[in-house]
C-alpha cells in the first residue's frame, strides 16, 4: 500500500461514518438491493462466488454523492440478497489508474482471482479528451481470497489497441475457453462507430488482439461494458451502446444496454443478430454476467443512467445515490432469452394476499407480486398511487402520473414497449426499485421511485393474482 492509498482508506471510512451518523431518517434505502453506503454507486465490477461467498464489487464514488473519482467499492453476500459492505478495495493510487480505478471483471482459477479493470487517466491540457489527453490502460491484480490485493500489473495501454480507434477503450471481461483465454472491450473508433475489441491469451497476461467485433451498419459511437457468455447454446454479446439515433429510439433511454446473439466464433468470423434489449425501462446500465459455482448465469445491472439530469433520485437528499438491480438469472425457454430474480428471493416470500380478477394491498414497500393467466391483454396497476404499469395500444407502459423532479418519479415520464399477447406479469419493489418482469421475463422494465404512500393496486380481469411480502 502506498502513501496515497493508505490515506485514501482513511479518507473513505471517515466519511462512511460521517454519513452513517447525520440522523436523517434513510427513508428509501433498499432492503435487498446493493447500494453504496455513501455517496455514488453505477457499474458492477468483478461479479463472482469464490468458495460459496458471493463477491460484488461497484463503481464507487465516496466522496461526491453525484460521481466523481472512482474506486472499487466491495460487498459481499451468501445469497446475492443480503449484501454485507466490505469498504473500498481499489483505489486509484497509481499513475496508470490515476483518474478512476474503471470498470472490470473476474476471473477465478486455480484458487485465485484475477481482477481486469481499466486504469482511467486524463491528462492536464487543451485535449477533446476523445482522440488525445486521455489513457485508457489495462490493469490485472490478483487475490487469494477476494479481500486482500496483489501488485498492480499493467498490461496494456492505448497503444496496444488499433490505430483506428480513439482512447475511449475500456471495460475488460475475461472468460476461458478450450485453454486460452479471451478477453473483450469496448470502444469508440475515430469514424465514431462503436466496436468491441476481442484479445486472446495463453497465459492471461500478454494479449494480443485477434477480432474486431461490430455490426453491418454502424450502431453507436461507443461500446461500454461488454460481456460474453453462452447459454442452451446461444452465444450472447451483450453491450452497453451510446449514441443510438433516429425514430427506433425515441422515447428510450440515452443510452442502451442489450445483447446479440453471435454467429461463429468471436475469435474469427463472426456476424451480429439484431440488438435486443435487457431491460426497457428508466433505470438500467452497464450489466455484467458472472456464473454461480451451481452453474448459473447471473447478471446484475446498475440500476441507474448516466448523462441523464432530467432525472434525479430522491436518495441524493440522504447522501447515496444509485443501486444495483436485482441479481437476475438469465435463461432460455422456447428459444427466447429470459431473465428472472434470483431463485433465493423465493425463501423471502411470505404470501399476503391471493386474488382473481383484482387486488389492493395498503403500504407495503417490499414485495412482489405475479399476475398469471391475464385474459385478452387485461392489466392495469398503480404503485405507490404514482407508477402506472399498463397494456394498452398493443404495448405495455410504465409511467409516473406526476413527471416531476420533485415528485416520486424524480422527472421520470414513460417508457414502454409493443408487446403482442400479454401473459403474465412479476413486479418486485424494494422501498424505492421497481422491476417489472413480462412474461416471464422475456421483456423486463425497471425503475427507480420515491413514493409518498406504498401499496399496489392491480385490476386485470380473471387473472391470478398472488402478493407476497419479502422479509429479511
Ligand atoms: C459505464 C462506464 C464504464 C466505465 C465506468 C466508469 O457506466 O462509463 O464504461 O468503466 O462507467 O465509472
Amino acid at each position: 500500500m502506498n502513501a496515497l492509498s493508505k490515506d485514501l482508506t482513511k479518507l473513505v471510512k471517515m466519511i462512511e461514518k460521517i454519513e452513517s451518523r447525520t440522523g436523517e431518517p434513510d427513508r428509501f434505502r433498499t432492503r435487498f438491493h446493493l447500494a453504496p453506503p455513501a455517496g455514488w454507486l453505477n457499474d458492477p465490477n468483478g461479479l463472482c462466488q469464490y468458495q460459496g461467498l458471493y463477491h460484488a464489487f461497484f463503481q464507487y464514488s465516496p466522496f461526491d454523492v453525484e460521481g466523481g473519482l472512482k474506486l472499487w467499492g466491495h460487498s459481499t453476500s451468501r445469497d446475492m440478497l443480503h449484501w454485507e459492505y466490505q469498504g473500498a478495495a481499489l483505489y486509484p493510487d497509481q499513475p496508470f489508474d490515476c483518474h478512476g480505478v474503471y470498470s472490470g471483471c473476474a476471473l477465478i482459477e486455480d484458487g485465485r482471482i484475477s481482477f481486469y479493470y481499466t486504469g482511467n487517466v486524463k491528462l492536464d491540457g487543451d485535449f477533446d479528451y476523445v482522440t488525445e489527453g486521455r489513457e485508457a490502460n489495462t490493469i490485472l491484480v490478483e487475490s487469494g481470497d477476494g479481500f486482500r490485493f496483489g501488485r498492480k500489473q499493467l498490461l496494456m495501454t492505448n497503444e496496444d489497441y488499433p490505430e483506428d480507434v480513439t482512447k475511449h477503450v475500456r471495460d475488460p471481461k475475461v472468460w476461458k475457453e478450450n485453454g486460452i483465454y479471451y478477453m473483450i472491450q469496448g470502444a469508440r473508433r475515430k469514424d465514431d462507430v462503436g466496436e468491441a475489441l476481442l484479445f486472446a491469451s495463453s497465459d492471461r497476461i500478454h494479449w494480443l488482439l485477434k477480432n474486431r467485433i461490430t455490426t453491418k451498419e454502424p450502431f453507436g459511437f461507443m461500446w461500454e461494458c461488454p460481456d460474453y457468455f453462452e447459454i442452451d447454446g446461444k452465444k450472447i454479446l451483450s453491450a452497453s451502446v451510446q449514441g443510438l439515433e433516429g425514430e427506433k429510439w425515441k422515447d428510450k433511454n440515452v443510452y442502451q444496454s442489450g445483447y446479440f446473439e453471435v454467429k461463429g466464433h468471436v475469435a474469427e468470423q463472426c456476424t451480429l443478430s439484431e440488438y435486443v434489449l435487457w431491460d426497457y425501462g428508466f433505470d438500467y446500465y452497464a450489466p455484467q454476467s458472472f456464473e454461480t459455482e451451481d452453474g448459473r448465469r447471473v447478471q446484475i445491472g446498475w440500476m441507474g443512467m448516466p448523462d441523464c439530469p432530467e432525472h434525479t433520485n430522491r436518495t441524493i437528499e440522504d447522501g447515496w445515490q444509485h443501486c444495483f438491480t436485482i441479481p437476475r438469472e438469465i435463461y432460455v425457454k422456447d428459444g427466447r432469452v429470459l431473465q428472472r430474480p434470483v431463485r433465493e428471493l423465493e425463501e423471502r416470500k411470505r404470501i399476503l394476499a391471493e386474488a382473481t380478477g383484482g387486488l389492493y394491498v395498503e403500504e407495503e414497500s417490499v414485495y412482489e407480486a405475479r399476475i398469471a393467466e391475464i385474459k385478452e391483454n387485461q392489466f392495469h396497476a398503480v404503485l405507490g398511487e404514482e407508477l402506472i404499469l399498463e397494456y394498452r395500444d398493443s404495448r405495455f407502459e410504465m409511467r409516473f402520473i406526476n413527471p416531476s423532479k420533485d415528485n416520486a418519479s424524480g422527472g421520470r415520464t414513460i417508457r414502454y414497449q409493443e408487446i403482442e399477447t400479454l401473459n403474465n406479469v412479476t413486479i418486485l419493489t424494494d422501498v424505492s426499485t421497481c422491476e417489472v418482469f413480462v412474461n416471464d421475463g422475456e421483456y423486463v422494465f425497471s425503475t427507480r421511485f420515491y413514493p409518498e404512500n406504498y401499496g399496489l393496486q392491480i385490476q386485470a380481469d380473471e387473472a391470478k393474482i398472488k402478493m407476497w411480502e419479502l422479509v429479511s
